[in-house]
């Protein structure tokens, strides 16, 4: 059996009041749209194809990677419509499935059964029954056969009570399909091609209605506001949160979480509230991430403990590292095994051997800092001349004073000793101490000023 899917992404979505498509808003950090190509793709379909309106010519510009056909809606006229302007170039002998790009938390196994349904004598619909069904198409049945679908605005008060619901989703042969299409007329409330009049259509041709449900309602809910948008995240991230408890880790607070992309989490790991991790982020077993922190792209070995308050992009961490509370590990941050970033900390670009601390107040940048190492309360590399960026290379076993600057390119000699408030402009001996202070002297009887 070949599968063709088509994603309806044509509505306007005036409801968002946003300059930006309605399908490219993010859900758990990928375009809605995304995550309906996502699951179109494991579902091993044949050809993707897109459909959308006037205001979306830039999806294919945000979604230049998918490998699908984008197809133009002019106008909006309607689901049977906005179908037909994509479907008369599938091959006849495919099934059809329709999606809709602001329904994006359909899962693949629900697509799955409903595939498995549409045969050549089928049709395949997707419905749900709803305590309030207002404004969904209602499934009509006689003899618990499906016959037709009624819109809502077309419902009679009887029809109004019932409570299956049309979702929307359905798959059945594209050949099937765009004979009913023909077939549609706008005669109807609303003026608009209704891609519902299928059912009735094929219930005539002869064939079977065959319905299914998904497992959860909202995965066919479909986002028409931000406040709906909202309640799809938290009930994605919570989605997210249950994947990983059941893995191993636990989480302090599974509704206090944000997961905005692919986060691997070890087993025996420690996620306290308000975490948020973007991009694609590893991290292994036994680690304790503190309440607050921001972790995007980056990759945490076991046993590491983050504490509270850290912002932590690009870097690589080593086992057993101890970082923040309130560190900032930006781009190029490598820290190896055993050392340690404390408080107002700021690393860019730059190495930590093994057992080196910089444990307050420090800027490292564009720094390879050898093992060993112990980096003073205050230190700073003066990476940055106005024009260029230059290396610091501390060694092995050296010890920074506190307060000190050392202006690159400059290098730290192995177990050298820079002392406290020291200004350093040239390389360092191996095993030396080197200061650039200026001899303590005491001016006697020195007055402070006075007010005048
Ligand atoms: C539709 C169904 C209804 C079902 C409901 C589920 C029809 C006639 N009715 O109603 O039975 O219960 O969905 O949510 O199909 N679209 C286009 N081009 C168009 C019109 C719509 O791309 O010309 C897209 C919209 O972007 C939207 C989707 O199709 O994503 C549904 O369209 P909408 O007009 O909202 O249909 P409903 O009235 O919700
Ligand atoms: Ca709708």
């Amino acid at each position: 059996m070949k599968l063709s899917v088509i994603i309806l992404a044509a509505g306007q979505g005036t409801r968002m009041k946003s300059a930006l498509p309605k399908v490219m808003h993010k859900l758990a950090g990928v375009p809605m749209l995304e995550h309906v190509y996502n699951r179109s793709m494991e579902l091993g379909t044949d050809d993707i194809h897109i459909v959308y309106g006037h205001g979306g010519e830039h999806l294919h510009d945000y979604c230049s990677d998918f490998d699908v056909e984008w197809v133009l809606q002019d106008e909006q006229l309607g689901t049977a419509h906005a179908v037909q302007q994509a479907s008369p170039d599938i091959d006849e002998d495919h099934i059809v499935l329709i999606l809709y790009g602001d329904v994006p938390l359909i899962k693949a196994n629900t697509l799955r059964t409903l595939i498995h349904n549409a045969t050549a004598d089928t049709v395949s619909l997707l419905t749900v029954d709803l305590q309030d069904p207002a404004g969904y198409g209602r499934i009509m049945r006689v003899e618990n056969e499906v016959v037709a679908i009624v819109e809502h605005k077309e419902a009679t008060d009887e029809q109004k009570k019932i409570s299956e619901v049309n979702t929307g989703i359905l798959a059945l042969q594209a050949g099937c399909l765009n004979e009913y299409l023909k077939q549609i007329d706008n005669n109807n409330i609303q003026g608009e091609y209704y891609l519902t009049d299928i059912i009735e259509l094929a219930v005539k041709d002869g064939k079977k209605i065959i319905t299914s449900q998904p497992e959860n309602t909202y995965e066919v809910e479909g986002v028409n506001d931000r406040s709906q948008l909202s309640k799809l995240e938290r009930i994605k991230q919570q989605e997210i949160a249950e994947a990983m408890m059941a893995d191993g880790v636990t989480v302090a607070d599974p509704s206090r979480i944000d997961i905005r992309g692919e986060l691997t989490v070890g087993n025996d790991s420690f996620i306290d509230v308000n975490c948020i991790f973007e991009g694609k982020v590893s991290v292994g077993k036994n680690v304790t991430i503190g309440a607050g922190c921001v972790i995007r792209d980056c990759t945490i070995a076991d046993g590491c403990i983050i504490k509270p308050y850290c912002v932590i992009e690009e870097a690589l961490i080593d086992n057993d590292v101890e970082v923040g509370p309130f560190a900032r590990l930006r781009p190029g941050t490598y820290l190896q095994q055993n050392s340690r970033v404390g408080n107002f900390v700021e690393v860019k670009n730059t190495q930590l051997g093994e057992g080196s601390k910089a444990s307050h107040l420090t800027y490292l940048g564009d720094t390879e800092v050898g093992s060993k190492v112990n980096i003073g309360a205050g230190t700073i590399t003066c990476n940055y001349d106005g024009a260029n960026k230059h290396k610091t290379i501390i060694k092995d076993g050296a010890f920074i004073g506190s307060d000190s600057q050392l202006v690159a390119p400059v290098t730290i000699g192995k177990n050298s000793t820079i002392g406290a408030g020291s200004t350093i402009t040239r390389d360092t001996e191996d095993g030396e101490l080197a200061l650039s202070r200026t001899a303590q002297k005491t001016i006697k009887g020195w007055q402070r000023p006075k007010k005048k």
